[in-house]
């Protein structure tokens, strides 16, 4: 199982992102809200690019915003493996798609806990990536919401049934116990359960037991 480590909970980023580089963690989760898609919002990209500094980890950029277009080049420009938006933006998703894709960079799409996994189906072609959120996005340290396994296990189910290539994700609430609802997934995002923590790399090792 790999792991997306999430730092919008922290209150010193470039301390956390240094020990996130000394750890083992696959990806850094960067979580961009808009104070619109969300109620909560993010640094502005002229603060955030500074975080190449601070870590050599390809970056997971889940984009909680409206307006994806206006982010995908800006975020394209980093260490980037991943970009996703949300599906509830509703418009121009397939050209969202493809604008990362123009870019090299591997596209996803975030599902938030309310909306149907079928409709991920007309996009299963040109997926690499279905983060599916087992939190209401907009901030951290929320609960984990059970039901996602189930909405999980449908997703996998999808993506053997349109022979998919796409990676699916898990994102929020999780820790050490709510991981065993995501057996089904392939990469574990978490945010406070490592960074409020003095020893990372011991709680990334208990996600991945
Ligand atoms: C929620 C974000 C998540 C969140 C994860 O809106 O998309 O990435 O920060 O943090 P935890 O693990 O604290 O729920
Ligand atoms: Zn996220």
């Amino acid at each position: 199982m790999k792991v997306s480590a999430s730092f919008l909970s922290s209150n010193d980023i470039p301390n956390t992102l240094k020990l996130l580089n000394e750890t083992d963690v696959d990806y850094i989760h960067v979580d961009i809200m808009d104070g619109k898609f969300t109620e909560n919002k993010t640094m502005p990209f002229s603060e955030m690019k500074n975080i190449y500094k601070y870590t050599d980890k390809r970056l997971d950029v889940h984009l909680m915003v409206n307006d994806p277009e206006k982010y995908i080049p800006l975020y394209a420009s980093l260490n980037t493996e991943y970009i996703t938006f949300h599906i509830e933006t509703e418009k121009d998703i397939e050209k969202n798609i493809e604008l990362i894709k123009s870019y090299s960079i591997k596209a996803g799409l975030a599902i938030s806990p309310e909306t149907d996994v079928k409709e991920l189906v007309p996009y299963l072609p040109l997926l690499d990536y279905i983060l599916v959120m087992s939190v209401e996005p907009g901030k951290g340290g929320q609960e984990f919401i059970r039901s996602t396994k189930e909405k999980v296990d449908e997703v996998r189910t999808l993506i053997n049934e349109y022979s998919s290539k796409a990676l699916i994700s898990v994102d929020g609430g999780i820790n050490s116990d709510t991981k065993d609802y995501c057996q089904n997934c392939d990469i574990l995002v978490s945010g406070s359960f490592i960074v409020n923590n003095s020893n990372y790399q011991n709680q990334i090792d208990l996600l991945r037991k």
